[in-house]
């Protein structure tokens, strides 16, 4: 995770901001001999063994168990105002919740919306869980705030979560909803009892929120996680992106040797980093079945106040949908 003055950017960051032209940034890295490496891919690739993203991130909440790095987003209720408007209980999966960020300001700002959130940590499943309680003294908004463990790129979604009711019987929707749970493919639940996790079954959810989180996958583990959140996700319903833009100002930070795939980064502590192209975000999106709503980059000036230094960040906003009329 960035530094906490980035952190702070991000979280102030304004919808589809547009402080400066991409294409002239792109221009002047690619003009530029000494960040010639950032634009050719590593001849190092990672010899780091399967999950071993998983194990850092979850060491790394370990080490930030008290919450510095909670900033909340609430620029996101600008970027995605269906947020606002939506029927009563829809539901929304924020995956990669971390200490809730981005979960915290969406159920502040819609009492009427459900919230499930996931993590492969369960460190900041806690840390969340506490800091969502303290917000506030409303009993429903904790209620509303339901989280779980899981591995998105590897196991994915626990089949509660997705399964459909219209199609299923009384008795077959019950067998198929606690099989994802005595299945245990790495997946359990932190706030649920066994009626709820019954209760849950809703065919899935109305919205996904990945919001910093897809860049923490591997590369050849994102078509997987994208293709989670489409099958977890009910027809019509939508993905709300958000993650770091190729030659955002940390990208170009990083030193040679950090450098692990195209694009693709690991910082000291193990943890990844990829920095998207539009096309790149495009192509896992559509390749797992979504249609595509909205798509750009995000180009912010800000300023490190205690350094006094003006740093060039960009992210990629998206927004997605699965079609109506879809087979999973
Ligand atoms: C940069 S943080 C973003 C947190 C949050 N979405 C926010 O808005 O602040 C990325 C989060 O993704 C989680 N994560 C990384 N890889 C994951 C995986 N394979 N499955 C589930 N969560 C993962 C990390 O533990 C971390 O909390």
């Amino acid at each position: 995770m960035s530094s906490e003055g980035e952190a702070e950017a991000e979280a102030e960051a304004q919808y589809f901001c547009k402080d400066f032209d991409w294409e002239d940034l792109r221009a002047e890295i690619e003009a530029n001999p000494s960040f010639a490496y950032h634009l050719e891919s590593s001849s190092s690739s990672s010899s780091a063994p399967p999950e071993s993203d998983v194990q850092a991130w979850k060491q790394f909440h370990l080490r930030h168990a008290s919450g510095k790095f909670f900033k909340e987003r609430r620029y996101l209720l600008k970027e995605f105002p269906e947020l606002l408007s939506c029927p009563p209980n829809s539901m929304l999966l924020e995956v990669g919740c971390g200490n809730g960020s981005t979960a915290l300001p969406i159920l502040r700002a819609n009492k009427d919306l459900i919230v499930y959130a996931c993590d492969c940590s369960d460190e900041t499943l806690e840390r969340a869980k506490e800091i969502i309680s303290a917000a506030s003294t409303d009993a429903s908004f904790k209620h509303r705030f339901r989280t779980f463990c899981c591995d998105l790129s590897t196991n994915g979604f626990p089949n509660w979560l997705a399964c459909n009711p219209s199609q299923d019987n009384f008795l077959q929707k019950q067998s198929y909803c606690l099989s994802g749970v005595r299945e245990d493919n790495g997946l359990h639940f932190t706030n649920l009892s066994p009626s709820e996790e019954f209760e849950c079954c809703g065919g899935g959810v109305d919205f996904v929120t990945l919001i910093f989180t897809l860049s923490a996958v591997p590369l050849e583990r994102m078509p997987k996680s994208v293709k989670e959140c489409f099958i977890v996700l009910k027809p019509g319903g939508m993905v709300f992106f958000r993650d770091y833009g190729l030659y955002d100002m940390t990208m170009l930070r990083f030193e040679p040797d950090k450098q692990v795939g195209f694009r693709e980064y690991m910082r000291s502590d193990g943890t990844r980093s990829y920095f998207f192209c539009l096309d790149t975000v495009r192509s896992l999106f559509l390749g797992a079945g979504f249609t595509e709503l909205e798509l750009d980059y995000c180009c912010v000036k800000s300023v490190n106040r205690q350094k006094g230094k003006s740093m060039q960040r960009v992210w990629v906003h998206g927004k997605f949908q699965k079609p109506a009329l879809s087979c999973q």
